[in-house]
């Protein structure tokens, strides 16, 4: 198949590399007035329309009349998989409780597991795959998803094996989290020390021994896991070997960066506080920075320090974290948006880290997040556009036309 009269090729790479960082951000590979070849369901080759290939006639051709084709996006962090939704505590909110105090009454995380346990796996299959066509259709390719809403052994094997159905029903990339230890479950309130015992002594080896999460994930945060039994946590899981991806540094300044770092962590997540030291730390390390604008939007929070940590050299991805608590969102295209607009990144960052900053956030740079021959042929096309600038900048313009994933448009 060839992708003919294409305005700008976005996102090209003639070869495949792992996260971005620092400086390298800022430059994206654009070719104007260009074709592309996709083989089956990876990306082939590409070259600009005066040297159009030779064809004969047994390629598909489809006519990009002008518009950009960029690679799909990358969503690093997610918990799409959910029960019901949460607008009565967004109410709650309008009305001045803030997301720590709706957690103490027993909403937040711990409401949805309360929904959770009491929904069927085929419901909670059925309701997820609502969001995921949805963000299909907002030209995501490739999606981290976590658990953290069972909250006992059982309720967290559901939502993996939801997790594991969804991978099989969308031609999306996805990856999976085990995020046992997001809140303390009802059944062990007031005894968390016992809850992060059970959760190293039944519940990891349970997950592990279905062979289905490809990341474990803590919420190191005030009010929920300290940094002491984070590190219990990654240990027990590098022993299945689990890599984590760790929440810090949403509520304050939590200890999570360091836990993480010290674990080798693929990645640490939010940072919407952070402090000089820990920016350097994540410079100096392999662990990505993933800022979420989308929550810091929806919570009133202040938006994670993106720029100082590309300034300092640090490799940043930014992601939805779609949730009904903090996020009801999975649109990348607005994240983009809010990467530029309130973290001061230009769209050339924003872009790299809502695609193979993304894509190295869950180790799968290597097929996803550039189009690069031989990877994975996820991408879309939109409307004509003057630039790349334009697609952060006109925030709300719906220019996706058609969605690609695995080479197929989406039906
Ligand atoms: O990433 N902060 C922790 N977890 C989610 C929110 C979960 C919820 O409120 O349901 C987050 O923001
Ligand atoms: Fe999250």
């Amino acid at each position: 198949m060839i992708i003919s009269n294409i305005g700008q090729l976005i996102g090209i790479a003639a070869q495949a590399t792992s996260a971005l960082r620092g400086d390298a951000m800022k430059h994206v590979g654009i070719l104007e007035n260009a074709w592309l070849r996709i083989d089956g369901d990876q990306f082939a080759e590409w070259g600009t329309m005066d040297r159009f290939p030779a064809t004969d006639g047994s390629e598909k051709i489809i006519d990009a009349a002008g518009g950009a084709v960029l690679p799909s996006f990358c969503d690093s962090h997610s918990h799409i998989v959910y029960a019901g939704s949460r607008e009565q505590e967004f109410e709650d909110k309008i009305r001045g409780l803030s997301y720590e105090e709706i957690a103490r009454r027993g909403g937040g995380i711990l409401n949805s597991a309360d929904r959770l346990q009491a929904t069927s796996e085929d419901e909670l299959f059925r309701q997820s795959m609502i969001r995921i066509r949805e963000v299909e259709k907002m030209a995501t390719g490739c999606l981290e998803i976590k658990t953290g809403y069972g909250l006992t052994t059982e309720s967290e094997l559901k939502m993996l094996r939801v997790i594991a159905r969804i991978a099989e029903a969308t031609p999306m990339h996805i990856r999976a989290t085990f995020l046992g230890a997001h809140a303390v479950g009802r059944a062990f309130k007031g005894r968390q020390a016992d809850y992060v015992d059970m959760l190293c002594r039944e519940m990891l080896p349970a997950i592990a021994a279905e062979g289905v999460a490809d990341f474990v994930d803590v919420f190191c945060d005030e009010g929920f896991f300290s940094p002491q039994e984070t590190d219990r946590i990654l240990l027990e899981a590098a022993r299945f070997g689990m890599r984590p991806k760790i929440h810090a540094n949403e509520l304050a300044v939590s200890g999570g960066v360091q836990v993480g770092v010290k674990h080798s962590a693929i990645s640490v997540d939010h940072l919407e506080r952070i402090e000089a030291d820990e920016i350097s730390l994540l410079a100096g390390s392999e662990t990505i920075a993933t800022v979420l604008p989308g929550a810091s939007f929806f919570l009133g929070m202040p938006y994670g320090k993106a720029r100082q940590l590309i300034d300092n050299g640090a490799a940043v991805a930014l992601a939805s974290d779609y949730n009904p608590g903090s996020s009801p969102s999975g649109n990348m295209r607005m994240v983009m948006s809010l990467g530029c607009i309130k973290l001061k990144l230009t769209p050339e960052e924003s872009l790299n880290a809502v695609t193979i900053n993304g894509a190295a956030a869950m180790d799968s740079a290597g097929r996803y997040g550039s189009i690069t021959p031989g990877k994975v042929a996820n991408f879309f096309i939109t409307d004509p556009i003057p630039s790349l600038a334009f697609i952060p900048y006109a925030y709300a313009t719906p220019i996706i036309r058609t969605v690609f994933l695995a080479g197929l448009p989406l039906s």
